[in-house]
């Protein structure tokens, strides 16, 4: 099926990578729905998207407001999980527990409980995309946190594509992208951050939300690919 006759929603499509596959879906003629918390967020993104998207404001932690989401939406062929849970950066040694069971709360739990609440309302051998991280894919102290979770989404991804087949099932591990998820770092170290990160990595340089978002364009439109986990880092894992 062309991508122009499919119905997708994209929970986190108000920013970043998400929002970027918003973009490129609503380009190629797809029914987008994006979700995200912040009502004044969504509406900043659908009129960049030239209201070519619809908005519903819903929290991926919050089985009710899933359920409600879903109701609204009544059908659909593809689901993007784009959205950031809580992160649980730092040392092994001091990060509390209580911070990693509020990330995998977040993210992991709010992923699984998504999927459920679209399941009677996808398409049976339409698609999921999982957005993970390459945190679980690639060994940086002080990120166990980060690995724990993403890497519990990545294996769950796995057996999902088996037992809910023909629907297809797909990761995408990002590496470091410029998206507003650093908004809220000093200017000087996020340039810092992103400088070391693009000298390191084969490519040369760091990711911007398009490259991801190309990913999930190809993984929405191609029905031949399930149970895929692709990295998309710039090289990371052959960097350190
Ligand atoms: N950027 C990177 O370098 C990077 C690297 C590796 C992996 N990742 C992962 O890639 C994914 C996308 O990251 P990004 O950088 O594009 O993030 P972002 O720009 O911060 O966008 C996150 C999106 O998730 C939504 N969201 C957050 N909490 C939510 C909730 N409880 N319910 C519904 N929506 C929620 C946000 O909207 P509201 O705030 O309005 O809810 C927003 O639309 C995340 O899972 C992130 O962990 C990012």
């Amino acid at each position: 099926m062309a991508i122009s006759q499919q119905r997708i929603l994209i929970i986190g499509g108000s920013s970043g990578m998400g929002l970027a596959s918003a973009k490129r879906l609503v380009e190629a003629g797809a029914e987008v729905f994006i979700t995200g918390r912040d009502a004044a967020k969504l509406d900043a993104a659908v009129t960049a998207l030239g209201g070519r998207a619809v908005g519903i404001a819903a929290d991926f932690t919050d089985a009710a407001s899933l359920e409600a989401l879903m109701r609204r939406i009544g059908r659909l062929d593809h689901l993007v999980l784009a959205a950031a849970g809580a992160a649980a950066w730092g040392p092994f040694a001091q990060v509390p527990a209580e911070a990693v069971r509020t990330a995998l709360g977040t993210k992991l739990i709010g992923y699984w409980q998504s999927l459920q609440a679209a399941l009677p309302i996808l398409r049976k051998d339409g698609s999921v995309i999982f957005m993970t991280g390459a945190a679980s894919r690639v060994a940086m102290a002080g990120t166990a946190g980060l690995a724990a979770v993403n890497g519990g989404i990545t294996q769950m991804a796995q057996t999902l594509a088996k037992e809910l087949a023909p629907l297809r099932v797909n990761v995408i591990s990002p590496g470091l992208v410029d998206t507003p998820a650093y908004d809220g770092l000093p200017a000087d170290a996020k340039a810092g951050m992103f400088d070391r990160a693009a000298k390191s990595l084969p490519v040369g340089r760091t990711g911007v939300p398009d490259d991801i978002a190309q990913c999930v364009e190809m993984l929405v439109g191609n029905g031949f690919a399930t149970g895929m986990l692709l990295d998309i880092d710039g090289g990371a894992r052959m960097a350190l």
